[in-house]
């Protein structure tokens, strides 16, 4: 495992990397969809099934004292990473997508009536849109929409003024998945307060870039997936300010999350497991433990600078092809560039490129009303990860001349 940042042994942590795809290195530039992980999570996860597999929290034979403790201790270790106040404000969920339903089903439903407004941005991820346009729907309550500029930055005069005490809900990411953004969500949480709303953060995003601390930002809940964390798929995670989740009712009914069942009534769980009805996903959440001691052992700012490094090259490099325009253009940006080519379609790219190793994003990105916002049907997207290098831009840039000059 890695201690200090040389990028030769980070890559040789990541053995997905060194392959050849259609004959060429492979270059993994989709980090936003999903990451890549390290060898000690998939050791942990073939060592959990080799020998602590079990149910967990009723057994009282080994196994399951094992795999209980194994699952409990990664919460723990999430606390630690989002500098939360307890362990039990963590609550385990399929994805980030879980848990924005999560909220809006619970939060949502307990809190919103008519002439309420739930606000998003113009930049949201579709699972931070539709799940409260469900709940919008059911209960009354109307979606507003912060609006962004032809940079990429939120308008934060305009949410000032969309912000009233009908606000219940303002429901933002802190980063963009499709251009990069990041969002100045400290003050917007600030300013949501002001007029009583809570704040959902979407941190899909932004939690494998930069160091968050839920305290310091006031967060009322923030939700994210690990599998965008250097984790396994099927976990994500929910932290929620203690007295908002006590007073929330359950999400799905079943084992785990009850006190008592009786048929004359049932009572419930404390918190955490009020909300983690029936068995979860325990060798990936004990798997995904390991992917956070992983980033642990990655020296300070590292991350950060390597990640800053590689935007800046990109941008300078893509810059330079004729007919290519760069979408998202923010000043506060992680490592994501997201570009469209005159008369051509982003799909075709991102077929070609395949052909040479290069693996990005193309089409939507799960975010259809930025897209409309900038007339566009799609846009190519490259997104890095502190594992990729400069040489690995320098082969995209070059298949991607190469795909231009066969597609124009
Ligand atoms: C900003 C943002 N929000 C939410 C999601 C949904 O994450 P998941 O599919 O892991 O639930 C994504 C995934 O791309 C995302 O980028």
């Amino acid at each position: 495992m890695a201690n200090t940042f040389d990028l030769v042994s980070i890559r040789k942590d990541f053995p997905i990397l060194d392959q050849s795809v259609n004959g060429a290195p492979l270059v993994y530039f989709d980090n936003a969809a999903t990451t890549q992980k390290p060898q000690l999570v998939m050791d942990a996860l073939q060592h959990y099934y080799t020998k602590d597999n079990a149910n967990i929290h009723r057994g009282l034979h080994t196994l399951a004292e094992r795999a209980t403790s194994g699952y409990e201790l990664t919460r723990k270790k999430l606390a630690e990473f989002l500098h939360a106040p307890s362990s039990d404000q963590i609550i385990f969920t399929s994805g980030t997508t879980a848990g924005i339903n999560l909220v809006a089903q619970t939060f949502g439903r307990a809190n919103f009536k008519t002439g309420d407004v739930i606000l998003v941005s113009n930049l949201e991820h579709h699972s931070n849109i539709v799940p409260w346009q469900m709940i919008a729907q059911e209960t009354g309550a109307e979606v507003q929409v912060i609006p962004v500029d032809d940079l990429g930055v939120l308008n934060i005069a305009a949410y000032q003024s969309l912000l009233s005490p009908k606000v219940k809900l303002v429901a933002v990411n802190h980063v963009s998945n499709a251009i990069g953004t990041i969002n100045p969500i400290k003050q917007m949480i600030e300013l949501a307060h002001q007029v009583g709303a809570k704040v959902l953060i979407d941190g899909a995003q932004s939690v494998a870039h930069f160091e968050i601390d839920v305290q310091e930002y006031d967060m009322d809940f923030l939700a994210f997936s690990a599998h965008k964390l250097f984790g396994p798929t099927g976990v994500g995670v929910l932290y929620g300010k203690r007295e908002l989740l006590e007073a929330m009712p359950p999400y799905q009914g079943g084992g785990e999350m009850i006190k008592e069942v009786s048929f004359s009534g049932t009572t419930y769980n404390e918190l955490p497991y009020k909300f983690e009805a029936g068995t979860p996903n325990i060798a990936d959440v004990y798997a995904f433990g390991f992917a956070l001691d992983y980033l642990k052992s990655l020296p300070k700012n590292a991350v950060w600078d390597q990640e800053k490094a590689l935007l800046d090259y990109a941008t300078e490099q893509l810059a330079q092809i004729d007919g290519l325009r760069i979408i998202g253009q923010a000043p506060e940006k992680i490592a994501v560039v997201s570009f469209v080519i005159d008369g051509v379609h982003p799909q075709d790219i991102g077929v070609l490129l395949d052909k040479f190793g290069v693996a990005i994003r193309t089409g939507h990105h799960c975010a259809q009303p930025l897209m409309a916002r900038y007339e566009l049907v799609g846009t190519c997207r490259a997104s890095f990860a502190f594992y990729n290098t400069k040489e690995e831009i320098d082969l995209f840039v070059k298949a991607l001349k190469r795909c231009i000059m066969m597609l124009a």
